[in-house]
């Protein structure tokens, strides 16, 4: 245990909204996948954070699972990382309470994604104002240094650093300060459609997403269709988003740079080059969809890594959550 104390905490979590695509894969899983090995990590997937909105039960659950065998099949590991269910463990709602009591109402309702939300539902619970801060705890309550969020995530990480600050301030040094992490090569891959918009699960034109379970015909045919610009060279400039983005993922899939890319496919026209980008994605994918395929139809399975997964991830929750009880004066729990 002393070896891996020694680890930076990393944690992200994610809500379980249906299918990953290769954006999520090249963008994101997989650099969380790389830091297994040099750091402690924390991967939750936050089932409360997704009743915020109105959610049918048996797609949570559904969604819950599938969420968790596609992580699974991108290379988080339950053997090195805490792959676990937020409400799995005591403590994420405990200490947002508590976290609650400290954060300016006003803040909350600043939050660009709380207005962007709420302007498109018909009757706002609390919990939707109320999600930043239960995420906050997510975050604090494993004392993560570490948390790779996207650009859409930013505020909410600023906040927990305020919460943080404002904690350790009022009752004695407590949390890490968490960072937010952007990966160095965090591919960001667009849609195959309309290369000025970011790739999507929900984009209404079939063709112009991914999905990281796509067999080789679908990913064939999709790149078949996707948006190149006129011109018949093969270069990232900005006059070629189509281009650039499928380059992009040609360099995302295969460790090639964009300029030694551009290089190889000199003088070779749009058909060469989406025949290897083709190639590129369904050599990626092919291991992830095989062990998808494995992971997805076997619940007991599952469902064992959640159990060895909200184990570990309640180890720690534990030691924060007494230790933040103490702080605040809590009386300690007759035994
Ligand atoms: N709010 C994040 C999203 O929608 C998900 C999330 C919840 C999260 N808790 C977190 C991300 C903690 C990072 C760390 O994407």
């Amino acid at each position: 245990m002393s070896e891996t104390a020694a680890k930076p905490v990393v944690l992200t979590c994610a809500q379980p909204t249906g299918r990953l695509h290769l954006g999520n894969y090249l963008g994101a899983v997989l650099n969380w996948g790389a830091m297994q090995d040099d750091h402690e990590c924390y991967f939750g997937i936050v089932d409360q954070h997704a009743i915020t909105v109105p959610t049918v039960p048996a797609d949570l659950r559904n969604n819950t699972y599938l969420c968790l065998a596609q992580y699974m099949a991108c290379g988080l590991d339950p053997a090195k990382s805490r792959l676990f269910v937020q409400s799995h463990v005591i403590g994420h709602t405990e200490l947002a309470w508590i976290l609650g009591c400290i954060c300016p109402l006003g803040q909350l309702e600043r939050m660009t994604q709380f207005k962007d939300k709420s302007s498109r539902q018909e009757s706002v619970g609390a919990g939707l104002l109320t999600y930043p801060v239960l995420m906050a705890a997510d975050i604090l309550l494993y004392n993560a240094a570490k948390v790779p969020v996207g650009e859409d995530q930013k505020q909410h990480l600023e906040l927990t650093r305020d919460l943080a600050q404002k904690f350790n301030r009022t009752y004695s040094e407590t949390f890490t300060i968490p960072e937010p992490f952007i990966a160095k090569t965090g591919a960001r891959i667009m849609s195959l459609q309309n290369p000025a918009a970011k790739m999507s699960k929900s984009d209404p034109h079939a063709a112009a997403t991914v999905f990281i379970t796509d067999t080789p015909d679908e990913i064939r045919q999709k790149i078949g269709s996707a948006v190149t610009d006129s011109g018949s060279e093969v270069r990232a400039t900005a006059d070629k988003p189509g281009v650039t983005n499928l380059l992009q993922i040609l360099s995302a899939c295969t460790g090639k740079s964009v300029p030694v890319l551009e290089e190889s496919f000199a003088g070779k026209g749009y058909g060469d080059f989406k025949r290897a980008v083709t190639d590129a994605i369904v050599d990626t994918l092919s291991p992830v969809r095989e062990r998808f395929a494995l992971y997805s139809t076997d619940r007991t399975e599952l469902d064992k890594v959640l159990k060895l997964g909200a184990e570990g991830a309640q180890k720690t929750a534990y030691k924060t959550l007494s230790k933040v009880y103490r702080k605040v004066g809590f009386v300690e729990r007759p035994r």
